[in-house]
């Protein structure tokens, strides 16, 4: 039923300035105390689709429910309800971790000593004790990060939503802070939506994925389900000559199930790379062609997105869309009008 699940979007569309389709007919629904992953590369839809989902930015079409709200038409209360962690640091560096935490407890309209607990305890929650009366701008990134999940969770929200939180964390800061989410899930039971652009994290950390590109989501499910819909392993081979075609060498092997030809590199879907190596070797070799390269891969979740995407999930260079968008925003910017 609708009105229990977390999250469920019907056809949710967002077209900035009558042309530009960020978001196109997004239907997902997220159960309550499941992780939901939100995957997509730069410009997909994700800080649109968050932006709606927590009722900062209105749909052009379509129907979110958040919490069994409609958030166009219970904007407020939604955000009562809720946490959210920007994907641009929201800290405000010239207050401390404690400052930083009672003042988006005051934005909640909760009572001073109230916020001032709840602040010393979320603080020693994120293990930030020794930091809490520093400036958050003397806080690693990592530091921020928690400072941010802390602020987010100072109304005791049932859902959290977090755009890209690891984002310029190394791998360390970035366990560390999924640690966090994990220990609080098991806690408070809270609803995590999530986006990254981490395919891995989100493999790990998600009950279910959604992928979206171009606004649309191409595929989702659990991450086993989407792995098991590429049927197997995945080898590339590499050769010398790009002249060449050995598609027609390398589809009869037994177990292959589809080969996908770029130049000189062959990505051959197999019910087993191991297996399939020697023979492919063999067969491109009779057929007079050198092999120089061989990957063989377990499906990840980077191999659903070129599955479904057809192209390779990479990160690009410089600022994203969304970091230009909300540039300076900064707590008492991002929590206004939510008394
Ligand atoms: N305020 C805006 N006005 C016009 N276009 C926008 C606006 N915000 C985003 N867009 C465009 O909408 C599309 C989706 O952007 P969005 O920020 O939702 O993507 P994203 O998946 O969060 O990307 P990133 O990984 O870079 O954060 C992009 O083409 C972006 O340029
Ligand atoms: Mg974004």
């Amino acid at each position: 039923m609708k009105g229990s699940e977390a999250v469920v979007t019907e056809n949710l569309t967002k077209v900035y300035g009558g042309k530009i389709r960020a978001v196109e007919n997004v239907s997902i629904t997220v159960h309550p105390g499941e992780a939901f992953g939100f995957l997509g590369p730069n410009g997909a839809g994700k800080t649109t689709t968050v932006s709606m989902l927590t009722a900062g930015l209105r749909p052009t079409q379509g129907s979110a429910i958040v919490n069994g709200l409609d958030v166009e038409k219970f904007p407020d209360e939604v955000k009562r309800q809720i946490g959210v962690i920007f994907q641009e640091s929201t800290a405000d560096g010239d207050l401390s971790g404690l400052e930083n935490i009672e003042v988006a407890a005051g934005c909640f309209g909760i009572a001073r000593s109230e916020g001032r607990a709840r602040a010393k305890a979320l603080i020693d929650q994120m293990q930030l004790t020794e930091a809490a009366n520093r400036l958050a701008k003397t806080y690693s990134g990592g530091m921020r990060r928690r400072l941010e999940l802390a602020v987010g969770l100072v109304n005791e929200p049932r859902i959290l939503f977090l755009d890209e939180p690891t984002l310029g964390l190394d791998p360390q800061g970035r366990a560390g802070f999924w640690g966090f989410v994990q220990k609080l899930r098991k806690e408070t039971g809270v609803t995590v939506f999530v986006t990254t652009h981490y395919l891995d994290e989100a493999d790990g950390m998600c009950d279910r994925i959604a992928i979206i590109d171009h606004g649309t989501i191409v595929a989702s499910g659990t991450p086993g389900e989407l792995k098991d819909k590429l049927g197997g392993d995945v080898v590339t081979l590499k050769t010398a000559s790009s002249s060449m075609d050995l598609t027609a060498v390398l589809r009869p092997l037994p177990g292959v199930s589809s080969v996908q030809r770029q130049d000189g590199t062959y990505r051959v879907k197999c019910a087993s790379g191991e297996r399939l190596v020697p023979l492919a070797v063999d067969a491109c070799s009779k057929a007079g062609a050198l092999i120089n390269g061989v990957i063989v891969k377990r499906p990840s979740l980077d191999e659903v997105f070129l599955e479904f995407t057809g192209r390779e999930f990479r990160e690009e260079e410089g600022p994203t869309a969304t970091d230009q968008a909300v540039q300076g925003l900064r707590i008492r910017g991002a929590l206004r009008g939510r008394r």
